[in-house]
C-alpha cells in the first residue's frame, strides 16, 4: 500500500488509467506492445512545462528528454543515448526542442548566480551569453534580454542537435527527419515556433 504522502497521487493515476480505459478498452493493451511516437521531445524540466499536456499528445506519442535548461552537450551520454534511440529505433520524424521564457536555469546563468554542482551545466549558458553579449548588451531592458537569452539557448541547442553524428548519420541516409527550436510562454500556455530545419 502506498505511504500517506503520495496518496493523493495514486488516487489520479486510478481515475486517470479508469478514464482512458473507459474511452478506449484497448488503450493499455496495444501500447504495452510497442510505441512509435513520431516526435522527440527535448524541454526543460520545469514543472510548468510539461511535455504531453502542452502539445495534447496521448502516453506513446512523444519520446521525451527533459533537463534543466533543454541543453544538448556534445558528451552528453544521457541526451546522446536518448536521441540516438528516438532517431535511429523508433524512427521519429521530428526532433523539438524546447525551451521557455522565464527558464530558471537561463536567469541562474545570465545573473551568474551560485547554486552548486548546476553551475557547471549552466556555464553552457552562460557561453551562449558571451557569444550573443553584443546583441544582448543592446536590449537595456532586463527581462527582454533574458526572453531573448532565452530564444538563443534554444536556437543554439538545435544547431547542436543537428551537428550531432547521429543526426548527420540520418541526413546521409536521407531519413525524413526535421528539427524544429520551439519556445513555451509560462504566462499564457503557447509555443511558438523559432526556426525549423524543413
Ligand atoms: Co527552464
Amino acid at each position: 500500500m502506498p505511504g500517506p504522502e503520495l496518496k493523493d497521487l495514486f488516487e489520479n493515476n486510478k481515475k486517470w488509467a479508469g478514464e482512458i480505459t473507459k474511452r478506449d478498452p484497448t488503450f493499455f493493451k496495444r501500447l504495452s506492445h510497442l510505441q512509435s511516437p513520431k516526435y522527440l521531445w527535448i524541454g526543460c524540466s520545469d514543472s510548468r512545462v510539461p511535455a504531453n499536456q502542452i502539445t495534447g499528445l496521448l502516453p506513446g506519442e512523444l519520446f521525451v528528454h527533459r533537463n534543466v535548461a533543454n541543453i544538448v552537450v556534445h558528451t552528453d551520454l544521457n541526451c546522446l543515448s536518448v536521441l540516438q534511440f528516438a532517431v535511429e529505433i523508433l524512427e521519429v520524424r521530428h526532433v523539438i526542442i524546447c525551451g521557455h521564457y522565464g527558464c530558471g536555469g537561463v536567469e541562474a546563468a545570465f545573473h551568474s548566480k551560485k547554486l552548486g554542482l548546476i553551475d557547471n551545466w549552466l556555464r553552457h549558458i552562460q557561453d551562449i551569453r558571451t557569444k550573443y553579449s553584443h546583441e544582448l548588451n543592446q536590449i537595456k531592458d532586463e527581462t527582454a534580454c533574458l526572453k531573448r537569452l532565452c530564444e538563443l539557448n534554444v536556437l543554439e541547442q538545435a544547431q547542436n542537435v543537428c551537428q550531432t553524428t547521429i543526426v548527420q548519420d540520418a541526413r546521409n541516409k536521407k531519413k525524413a527527419l526535421s528539427v524544429h527550436a520551439l519556445i513555451y510562454d509560462i504566462h499564457d500556455g503557447l509555443l511558438k515556433q523559432l526556426w525549423s530545419s524543413k
